[in-house]
């Protein structure tokens, strides 16, 4: 028999993804040099020369029948171990190899976690705005994804509608700094707060609420800054990592699970991920990715064109009158739109052949946001196009 959950899914198809196609059509007709599509986040630099070389390496040099088997099912014991130290040198964790758990990009890893310290009918929260593939990843687990509504002030947690919505249901917090689509990094005073809640609610309730730490953009920060660590701040933390975005690997699918060693049933996470594999199918991530990664694990692409096309966007923007917050990393900008309703003005917008993407489904309706991983040249050139539509269609210059 036909499952009609995923039957009724085809009718909320990604937005993102519909106005991708779109841009990509559009290209075909009028050349995609003149399509300013800023709708998909699809990393713009390539991966590290290092990286190349690292698979390049493995190819030549190593036993094919070795290098093609099958992984364990946790991934490759001594990347594991690679994956650990790396994390403890740069954050002064103490990870041992049997905390992490290799997945085929963060989507993996969330799949993982979120199975891991949910059951169905179980809440998670998380705050808007958010990626809206939370929203597959948490309903087709059996759990419930509760939406705090955002601060629109900072980008930073609203804690008042975030405590009202805590009951003894919350099994999970789902938390992405950087955030996609606002850019923002969680402050640490963001986290020491959300920390202290926590741990009042976990006695209070008498059961543990895991955070699960979605951070596929932790690398990519910019004015010299770094992105606080989350786990350090909460022992219950599953920190979800990708190599998409930090080494431009997307279609590579690689990441992984690293359980806090201090949280609850630290040394069985790893071990349960395995389990949740052989149920969801999504085991044994490529054996030759996870070497190669593992060779530069500690590199990232050049990510500077990010922060130049940050800069040139922001100021744009700002001088066209948008009210907008300054991304502090990743890729994407998120000003609010010019009238109330972002569907219109983000359909207006294409017209001049912008492609901006409304943040309905971002759960942060009358904004918009733009991905912002593309040429400089092209951000430069759209920046005369985006203030004739400003004056065009809403007289401001
Ligand atoms: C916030 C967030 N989480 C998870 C993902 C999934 O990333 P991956 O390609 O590593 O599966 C993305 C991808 O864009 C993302 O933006």
């Amino acid at each position: 028999m036909i499952n009609e959950t995923y039957k009724a899914m085809l009718q909320g198809k990604s937005v993102i993804r519909e106005l991708s196609e779109y841009a990509t059509a559009r290209g075909a007709e009028i050349g995609y040099e003149n399509v300013f599509d800023y709708s998909l986040g699809n990393p713009s630099v390539p991966c590290t020369q290092d990286y190349t070389d690292a698979v390049i390496k493995l190819h030549r040099e190593e036993n094919p029948m070795a290098l093609h088997g099958y992984s364990p099912s946790l991934g490759n014991t001594k990347v594991r171990g690679i994956v650990a130290d790396s994390l403890n040198r740069r954050f002064g964790m103490n990870y041992e190899t049997k905390h992490i758990f290799m997945a085929s990009g963060a989507a993996g890893a969330l799949a993982h976690a979120i199975r891991c310290v949910t059951k169905p009918g179980d809440e998670i929260i998380t705050f808007a705005p958010l990626f809206p593939e939370y929203f597959p990843y948490v309903n087709t687990s059996g759990a419930v994804l509760k939406v705090v509504p955002a601060d629109t002030k900072a980008f930073q947690i609203n804690f008042e509608e975030f405590e009202k919505m805590l009951n003894p249901n919350v099994a999970a917090i789902l938390v992405n700094s950087p955030n996609n689509p606002s850019g923002t990094v969680y402050s640490e005073e963001t986290l020491t707060r959300l920390a202290d809640i926590l741990c009042a609610k976990q006695k209070e309730y008498g059961h543990d609420i895991f955070i699960i730490s979605d951070e596929p953009y932790r690398e990519i920060v910019f004015d010299g800054k770094t992105c606080p660590y989350l786990s350090k701040f909460y022992d219950n933390t599953l920190s979800c990592y990708s190599f998409s975005k930090s080494l431009s690997l997307p279609g590579e699918r690689i990441g992984y699970v690293a359980a806090n060693p201090a949280c609850t049933d630290a040394d069985l996470i790893a071990l349960m991920c395995g389990q949740i594999s052989r149920g969801i199918g999504h085991n044994c991530p490529s054996s030759t990715v996870q070497q190669a990664v593992a060779e530069v694990i500690d590199e990232t692409s050049d990510m500077s064109v990010y922060e130049t096309n940050r800069n040139l966007l922001y100021d744009a923007l700002t001088r066209l009158g948008f009210e907008v917050v300054k991304p502090q990393g990743t890729f994407y900008i998120f000003p609010k739109a010019l009238e109330e309703d972002a569907k219109v003005f983000c359909m207006k917008a294409k017209k001049y052949d912008l492609i901006l993407v409304p943040a309905d489904g971002f759960c942060c309706p009358g904004y918009f946001r733009m991905a912002y991983c593309i040429d400089t040249e092209k951000v430069k050139r759209s920046i005369p196009v985006l203030e004739k539509f400003v004056k065009e269609e809403y007289g401001n210059s």
